[in-house]
């Protein structure tokens, strides 16, 4: 009898020594802070991590999707009309980014590499061949016509080979010309006058099969939170299009890797040098992608907003005070001077005035929108889709007849959706961890649960032993009657 009582009485203050530690250990943090002490140990690039290999070669394919907007009445916006398009696509490509020539530098702190991309058109994956015309603006002739207009002898020369070339506002090229270049008559006609002119145009013009120039990163193993971050891109620190040093500034990752250790309130940067700058995104909406459970981040409008809006973005506005309305941007020096706007899909988020400016803009959230779904402990992409439209600014040209009706418009020549879900053999990995971490936080959890059968049945005991047997005996009856 004695031998028992003091078993039980053990029991009690076991279960409440349980309760104690694992309330301490949830208070303290002990446990999460262990995670994220090995997960920052483990997303460095060094060679042989994990997260070094993926940055080097992501495991999982990207697409990229082009969407034209083919012109259906050419010759009434001449006459001053407002353009027509019909949305026609995708017309999808198998992007592979590795990044070569890796180099590192400053004892492992950071990490030079030049990122090449190559697209491989994916015919099962598109609406129609390579070679399916598509009739837009002709950027050359645009771009030729802004650049010569007060050089009044090569003015009257580009006007004259015009008319008698048939050459006019529009052209109508394949898919693959306009993408990946073709060799354009009065560019061609131009190098005789200025040699340095390059006469082929497309909108990707060498961009396949090669890179865009030498980053350097950081590797993040002085800060987690510096993990792939750009130091510099074709050894500079920032860019030297925009009007001020904040819009100029390089910021982030390159957005194909983020640190890790992700919070819900925190911004994630990123430089684009597709879209010459840099922006950033914040945490939107909980998303689960193959089973595991990430943050959705996104850029908020406030990011493309006009200036009025958001002050910081006056430096974006080109030359200096030229601000053209929220949800556009003038890439036109970044783009050796053709006459580029860059929007979201259909002015998704921008100006009303550029949605009612061409009729088939039908923008919405669901298709338009540049999402990024990161798991928050590991900063792993699980799935993302950057969303860019590449826009002509069309506009009546002094000295050129051919343009002098036309209306002021931003006219929308084809948007790109790059996008990336997390592979199979990623994922599976991935979700181990995932299971991992959730048993590792959950431990201080599992003791206090513990304590609490262990009270519980200690309490019992202790009843069942001060209980006498007869005021048992005696409440027989009341329960029957
Ligand atoms: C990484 O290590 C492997 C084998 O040790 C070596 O062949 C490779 O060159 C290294 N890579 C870099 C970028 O240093
Ligand atoms: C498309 O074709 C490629 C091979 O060219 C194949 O690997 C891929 O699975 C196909 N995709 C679809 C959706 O059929
Ligand atoms: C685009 O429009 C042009 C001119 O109307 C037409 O010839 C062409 O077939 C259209 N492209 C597609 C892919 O429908
Ligand atoms: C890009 O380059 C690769 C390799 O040089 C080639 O196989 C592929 O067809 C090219 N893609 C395009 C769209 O030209
Ligand atoms: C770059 O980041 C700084 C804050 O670190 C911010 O003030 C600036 O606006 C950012 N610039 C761009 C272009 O995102
Ligand atoms: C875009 O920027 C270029 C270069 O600064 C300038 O010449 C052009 O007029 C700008 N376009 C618009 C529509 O403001
Ligand atoms: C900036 O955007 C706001 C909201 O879209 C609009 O009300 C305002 O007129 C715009 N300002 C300029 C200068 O475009």
């Amino acid at each position: 009898m004695l031998l028992k009582s003091c078993c039980v009485y053990s029991m009690g203050v076991f279960s409440l020594l349980l309760l104690i530690l694992g309330i301490s250990l949830v208070l303290s943090t002990v446990f999460p802070h262990f995670i994220q002490a090995v997960v920052k140990k483990e997303v460095v690039l060094k060679n042989g991590t994990d997260a070094f290999e993926a940055w080097r070669d992501p495991p999982a394919p990207i697409y990229m999707q082009f969407y034209f907007f083919n012109v259906t009445n050419p010759l009434e916006v001449l006459d001053g009309e407002r353009p027509a398009v019909v949305e026609i696509g995708p017309y999808t490509y198998r992007e592979y980014r590795p990044m070569e020539e890796v180099n590192f530098q400053d004892n492992g702190t950071k990490v030079a590499a030049v990122n090449t991309k190559t697209y491989i058109f994916q015919r099962n994956m598109s609406r129609g061949p390579e070679s399916d015309l598509i009739r837009t603006v002709n950027v050359p002739a645009m771009t030729v016509m802004k650049r010569f207009k007060d050089h009044p002898i090569l003015a009257n020369l580009i006007a004259a080979y015009m008319r008698s070339s048939g050459e006019g506002l529009f052209t109508t090229r394949t898919v693959g010309e306009l993408l990946w270049g073709y060799e354009d008559a009065l560019l061609k006609a131009l190098k005789v006058f200025r040699p340095e002119l390059d006469d082929v145009f497309g909108l990707f013009y060498k961009s396949n099969a090669s890179n865009d120039g030498q980053y350097v990163f950081s590797t993040g193993a002085q800060s987690y939170k510096d993990f792939a971050r750009v130091e510099s891109w074709n050894g500079e620190s920032s860019l030297n299009w925009w009007t001020s040093d904040q819009c100029n500034m390089i910021n982030g990752t390159n957005g194909a890797s983020f640190h890790p250790i992700i919070s819900k309130n925190e911004l994630l940067y990123m430089f684009s040098s597709d879209m010459c700058r840099s922006l950033y995104a914040e945490y939107e909406d909980d998303v689960t992608v193959k089973g595991i459970p990430g943050y959705r981040f996104s850029p908020p409008s406030k990011v493309f907003a006009n200036h009025t809006v958001n002050p910081d973005n006056a430096g974006f506005c080109v030359p200096a005070g030229n601000c053209l309305g929220s949800g556009v941007l003038n890439v036109s020096t970044c783009k050796q001077g053709a006459p580029i706007i860059m929007s979201s899909p259909h002015f998704y988020e921008g100006d009303e005035n550029f949605v009612q400016g061409v009729f088939g803009m039908n923008p919405n959230k669901e298709e338009h929108q540049t999402v990024i779904d990161v798991h928050p402990l590991t900063g792993i992409i699980l799935q993302a889709a950057k969303r860019l439209q590449i826009n002509a600014f069309v506009e009546k040209i002094p000295t050129f007849n051919l343009t002098a009706n036309v209306k002021t418009v931003v006219f929308p020549i084809v948007y790109l959706n790059e996008s990336v879900v997390i592979d199979d053999a990623s994922a599976k990995k991935l979700q181990s961890v995932v299971v991992m971490a959730n048993v590792v936080e959950n431990v201080p959890f599992m003791l206090i649960g513990l304590g609490i059968i262990l009270g519980g049945v200690f309490m019992l005991l202790m009843c069942r032993q001060t209980v006498p047997e007869s005021t048992v005996a005696e409440r027989q009856p009341l329960l029957t009657s």
